[in-house]
């Protein structure tokens, strides 16, 4: 029997993974390659926690998005407090801003977990991982152009290919209604062609009906007003500001006048980056939109918003399908060999990482022949080998672990050095870049 009552061993949660090294080199090598990108754009790291006071995510009657209504981590604290699991980092990321009203425009970037209680599949898990930005502040249309050309170019930067971006704009409060109301009168001639589902619920969610990827309801919408065709002017000129600067700044797309994204709080510009080589089910690899009324909302004054998230595990099942972003994990610079039983190691490893680099020895005093092939699999490219002869003679054996296994021996107080001018390693102390 298991501590929960159940029986098997204990076993991470559905729907949940572990990294584990090396295969999380790829997580570090992204963030930091994000953070870059974002910190050149203008962004800095927010930290949020990781639950919220429920209403965060679900503000008011209405919100029947499927993420927060279906999906969402609810809980009630030891204090009684209604409680909830982020399921993305945008809310979060909005409730901070009140409450701390940092000056505008306000850029920030995350990198945070969000849980969703999905039916788990590969590509959809109950936790995932976002890589993302929220600018507040300001509704200028080049803002939209950056924020995607962020997204975009960060993706691009992987070496992925096989990347589309969709882009459509929601409209704003003044506009949508009346878009709303054509639909649903399109919906209401069609309702026997529907989805099982949408014929029950067009009425309560319309627009989420466009995004529906049953045939049914893809026959069944056909025909339906665009509302890209429906919005007012101010939407229009801001779309079409967004659409020149898309084409502008070189980033192919297309306009996808059904996507409908799984938030309620969209206004304007949205988009959607989908990686062609996944399965369609699970093949957004990160999206996102403005936000125009989110800030107000949340108890704050009248502040655009927009921003984007994209989920890490995707990227990196995408990457996998594309045979892109497969850098080898870090080695270090060197692994020191002790037969002495003595001090060698201790003191050799704790100067060459006060030196700054990489390097790792071998514990317990283990055989030659087990130290060796333990520092073969730690990919460092030199083996330091201090036995009884060297550490007699104040010398140290530097073998090397590539090609032909040359050695020499050095005097014991040149190794660093020599280690240092052997240069060329896979030192974790090496830019990612340098890394072979
Ligand atoms: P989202 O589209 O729900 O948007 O999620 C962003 C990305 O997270 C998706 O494109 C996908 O790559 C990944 N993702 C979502 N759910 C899962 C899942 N169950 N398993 C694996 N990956 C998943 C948002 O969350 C918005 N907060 C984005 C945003 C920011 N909009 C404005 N600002």
């Amino acid at each position: 029997m298991g501590v929960d009552g159940s029986s098997g061993p204990l076993q991470a949660p559905r729907g949940t993974r572990d990294v584990l090294w090396p295969a999380s080199w790829r997580w570090e090598l992204l963030v930091a390659r994000f953070a870059a990108l974002a910190q050149r754009s203008g962004f800095g790291l927010v930290l949020n926690p990781m639950f919220e006071d429920v209403r965060v995510f679900r503000r008011g009657i209405g919100d029947d998005s499927e993420v927060v209504g279906k999906e969402m981590y609810e809980l009630t604290d030891r204090g009684g407090r209604p409680l909830a699991l982020r399921p993305e980092g945008t809310a979060s990321v909005v409730r901070s801003f009140v409450q701390h009203r940092p000056p505008v425009p306000y850029k920030a970037w995350y990198v945070t977990p969000a849980f969703r209680y999905e039916r788990a599949a590969a590509g959809r898990y109950r936790q995932h991982h976002q890589l993302g930005v929220e600018a507040l502040g300001t509704d200028d249309p080049d803002l939209d152009v950056e924020v995607v050309a962020l997204a975009a170019g960060f993706i691009g930067s992987l070496g992925l290919t096989a990347v589309e971006l969709a882009v459509n704009s929601m409209g704003c409060a003044d506009c949508r209604p009346a878009y709303v109301a054509l639909l649903l009168a399109h919906l209401d001639e069609h309702r026997d062609e529907l989805c099982d589902e949408h014929r029950e619920r067009y009425r309560v969610n319309t627009l989420r009906v466009l995004d529906c990827k049953t045939d049914a309801c893809r026959g069944a919408t056909a025909g339906a007003p665009r509302l890209v065709d429906h919005l007012d002017e101010a939407c229009a000129t801001h779309f079409a500001r967004v659409l020149d600067g898309l084409t502008a700044a070189g980033l192919p797309h297309r306009l996808e006048p059904r996507l409908v994204r799984g938030f309620d709080y969209y206004t304007r510009t949205t988009f959607e980056l989908a990686a062609t080589a996944l399965d369609a089910a699970q093949n957004a690899v990160g999206g996102g939109g403005r936000y125009n009324g989110l800030v107000e909302q949340l108890g704050g004054p009248p502040t655009p918003g927009i921003g984007f998230g994209i989920g890490i595990e995707r990227v990196l099942l995408a990457c996998d399908a594309e045979g892109v972003f497969d850098p080898p994990a870090p080695a270090p610079r060197a692994f020191v060999v002790d037969l002495t039983g003595g001090t060698a190691a201790r003191d050799l490893v704790a100067e060459l990482r006060r030196a700054g680099l990489g390097a790792e020895r071998a514990y317990d005093g283990r055989s030659l022949k087990a130290q060796l092939k333990q520092a073969d699999r730690s990919g460092a490219p030199l083996a330091l080998i201090v036995g009884p002869d060297e550490a007699a003679a104040g010398e140290v054996t530097v073998r090397s672990l590539r090609g032909g296994g040359d050695q020499r021996r050095v005097r014991r107080a040149d190794v660093v050095g020599v280690v240092v001018g052997a240069g060329g390693g896979v030192g974790v102390d090496d830019d990612e870049e340098t890394t072979p």
